[in-house]
């Protein structure tokens, strides 16, 4: 299936705290086009109410195994074949050593034995739960069975404490969701746990990989700015792909409105001097892919107090040089040991890219064409065009979603530390 819309899925809300969390992510389905029923755990039944699950579903609400008459008219096998997809959200610790040890003790479980649908588990639960050797066993084995375990965000937690475990935010989720349906961002067929968390690596397990991603905005004075019309898309498709197969990610985003794809450490700023300030901090990494359309320039006199018009002439904008963040990462004693710059180009794209590979020191340079006009442009769209500069020449790539471009790309960084980048 290409597309999330008309996607069925079948949503087993385990119990924990998280299990609030999930009535949005009901709520996401409906309005981006999908259909949902919900099976709630006895657990789950103690955070959420089925009334609440099937108001917001427009679809009963399944609770046991022993309902003679959803036997009869849908028997607990058709429905979980019925639908495209399972997630299991939250996936508590005890749901996930219930699905690797094959227990089916009630509806859900019995569900998720029975089936030949793909599943996804999301995990939340305490810190120590998801560190401990058991959990990250049945982990493995999920992953091993072609479940799709996604990474849980890092954060202050329900029970006061701080660390991996959290429920990813329910647009973390339901973009995970639409990525693996589509096949794309790294996430197709099934993610690989990294290192941290103590067990076999993906392709980029173990290895840091940074990304800029986004806009800057130069301030002029405390209203104004200079900026331009990057979204942050592909950035953070890139960040989400790389987090996909397995890397620990740092992601520095300019000001965009986007969510923090699941598994990746998010930095924000504002400005160039702040996102140069940021690359700095998060050094080392093995891999840095500056995405971000850093601006060249920025107002040397930024104005206390909004300026003001008067009768007299406009007031000049004088500019100055930003940093060049990718190029100081080139220059760097820490340089990455894959460095990866992006080139947004109006005109000689290719020419220009392969000069601004050397001129930089990058290893490659992701060049697109973003002329088309104001509003028309790859910039802020869902699609890109783009060539891979690399030493030994340019690939044309066709045309694809921004989250196929990231997925490709991220295939060929890990080939690359595999093969000698390293
Ligand atoms: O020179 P140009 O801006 O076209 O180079 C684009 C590449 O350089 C991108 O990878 C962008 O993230 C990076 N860049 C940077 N710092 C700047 C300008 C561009 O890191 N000040």
């Amino acid at each position: 299936m290409e597309s999330a819309a008309g996607l069925k899925i079948l949503l087993i809300i385990g119990g924990g705290i998280a299990a609030y969390k999930s009535c949005e992510l009901v709520r996401l389905i409906r309005k981006n086009g999908g259909d949902v029923t919900c099976v709630l755990t006895e657990g789950g039944s103690h955070f959420v109410t089925p009334m609440t699950l099937a108001a917001l579903s427009e679809n009963p609400v399944h609770q046991t195994l022993w309902d003679l008459r959803n036997e009869v008219e849908m028997g607990h096998i058709q429905l979980s074949r019925e639908a495209d997809l399972i997630v299991v959200c939250p996936a508590t610790a005890n749901m996930l050593a219930k699905m690797a040890a094959g227990i089916a003790d009630d509806l859900a479980t019995t569900l998720l034995l029975a089936t030949d649908t793909p599943v996804m588990a999301v995990p939340a639960m305490n810190v120590r739960m998801w560190s401990h050797a058991a959990t990250q066993a049945n982990v493995a084995t999920l992953r091993e069975a072609g479940v799709m375990v996604l990474q849980p965000d890092e954060g202050p937690m329900a029970c006061g404490e701080y660390g991996a475990g959290r429920l990813p935010e329910p647009e973390a989720i339901w973009d995970a969701i639409t990525r693996w349906v589509g096949g794309g961002a790294g996430l197709a067929p099934y993610p690989e746990p990294t290192t941290q968390d103590g067990y076999q690596p993906g392709p980029l397990g173990g290895r840091h990989v940074l990304v800029t991603a986004g806009p800057t905005h130069e301030p002029i004075d405390p209203v104004r700015y200079i900026a331009n019309r990057s979204s942050g898309k592909q950035g953070f498709a890139i960040a989400a792909a790389a987090a996909g197969a397995g890397a620990r990610v740092t992601l520095i985003a300019g000001p965009v409105e986007l969510t923090t794809p699941a598994g990746v450490s998010r930095i924000d700023v504002q400005t160039a001097r702040e996102m140069h300030q940021a690359v700095q901090s998060a050094l080392p990494a093995d891999v840095a892919v500056m995405t971000a359309a850093v601006a060249d320039w920025r107002a040397s006199d930024v104005i206390d107090q909004k300026l003001k018009k008067s009768a007299a002439a406009p007031p000049a904008l004088r500019l100055e040089e930003n940093p060049d963040i990718l190029a100081s990462l080139g220059a760097s004693d820490m340089r990455p040991t894959l460095l990866i710059g992006f080139a947004a180009e109006t005109e000689n794209v290719l020419d220009n890219a392969q000069a601004k590979r050397m001129r930089k020191n990058a290893d490659w340079i992701v060049a697109n064409d973003v002329s088309g006009g104001v509003g028309q442009s790859v910039m802020g769209g869902a699609d890109n065009r783009v060539h891979l500069v690399t030493e030994r020449g340019i690939e044309d790539w066709p045309e694809m979603p921004k989250d196929r471009v990231a997925a490709r790309l991220v295939e060929r960084i890990a080939a690359a530390m595999e093969n000698g980048n390293d």
